[in-house]
């Protein structure tokens, strides 16, 4: 995917750990449209590529603004974010990729935020009160200092549920919070936020019988290999006439990358979309967050930096 360029116009403290970065657009350019629930790749100062979700009014032109948190387990992007990013800086980005998207005519919303997880959830809301939908959110927090965005989110005429643990005196029951909630088969659940809280609300819906539940992951989680994933497989890359065998000691994922191949890999975990590849012959062994699971049987996508294959060949449009 190729690259745009746009300019660090504000960086403002959030919350505690979390600053917000506003980038405009380039003199004389506009950003691309995106919509609620999207994401961008940034190409951080000391070359490494993170996505992050956009917060703002999803029908603005004039700049992206990002939520994000100073990871204690940082790989070294939130870190490279929170201490390099300087104002009037020109940074790399990605055209907008939506995995999370918003169904603008359910009759009811739900949107639930776990920490730095208001941040796709923010812009969903600006979106349904823009268009008069009924919506509400939860809003999940350790504590009111960790909680970014607050002020923002009480601007909307919607009622928020706010728990923050250190007054609660521990995390939120979010079955029982969903469980007070009566959905009619047109409500639609949304959550993004911390593994844990994604679990339990996968969980909590699924006993519940909330069908329409969408979830966005900051955080892999551990896929299995499948039982007839191939250790062996041949790769060849249509569009640039390559071709390799992968071997068990190594993964698609080191052979692009050490061939470099020009992929635009961002989280390298399966879930943020960048690496998203047409698959032209063979099957993918999916390892990804991203894809649904239609989408996963039709073996048409994969995401080349977890995937594996259970054919004898792969063939990319690369
Ligand atoms: S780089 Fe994020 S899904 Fe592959």
């Amino acid at each position: 995917m190729s690259t745009l360029k746009a300019w660090v116009h504000t960086l403002r403290y959030e919350a505690q750990d979390i600053i917000s970065v506003e980038l405009h657009p380039m003199a004389g350019q506009s950003l691309p449209v995106f919509e609620a629930g999207a994401h961008i790749d940034l190409h951080l100062p000391g070359g490494l590529v993170r996505s992050y979700s956009l917060a703002n009014d999803s029908q603005e032109r004039h700049r992206y603004v990002l939520g994000i948190l100073r990871d204690k387990a940082s790989r070294g992007g939130s870190r490279a974010a929170h201490e390099h990013l300087r104002v009037g800086m020109a940074l790399d980005i990605s055209a907008p990729r939506n995995h999370f998207p918003l169904h603008e005519d359910a009759h009811h919303s739900v949107l639930i935020a776990g920490g730095i997880g208001i941040t796709p959830i923010l812009s969903m809301a600006r979106r349904l009160n823009a268009l008069g939908r009924s919506f509400e959110v939860i809003y999940l927090a350790r504590s009111r200092s960790s909680a970014a965005f607050v002020e923002a989110l009480r601007a909307l005429a919607c009622p928020v549920h706010w728990h923050f643990d250190d007054e609660a005196g521990g995390p939120a029951d979010l079955r029982a919070l969903l469980a007070a909630r009566l959905p009619d088969s047109n409500t639609h659940h949304y959550a993004c936020g911390p593994a844990l809280m994604l679990s339990a609300f996968e969980q909590s819906c699924e006993a519940l019988g909330h069908t329409n539940a969408h979830i966005e992951r900051f955080a892999a989680v551990d896929i299995q290999v499948a039982d007839d994933a191939r250790p062996h497989f041949t790769v060849e890359l249509r569009q640039s006439g390559k071709s390799f065998e992968v071997t068990p000691d190594t993964t698609l994922h080191k052979k692009l990358r050490e061939l470099h191949v020009s992929v635009p890999f961002s989280c390298e975990e399966g879930i943020c979309g960048a690496c998203e590849t047409r698959v032209l012959e063979g099957t993918p062994d999916h390892r990804d967050m991203v894809l649904s699971s239609a989408e996963h049987a039709a073996n048409t996508l994969m995401m080349v930096c977890v995937s594996g294959c259970k054919s004898e060949r792969l063939v990319l449009d690369l």
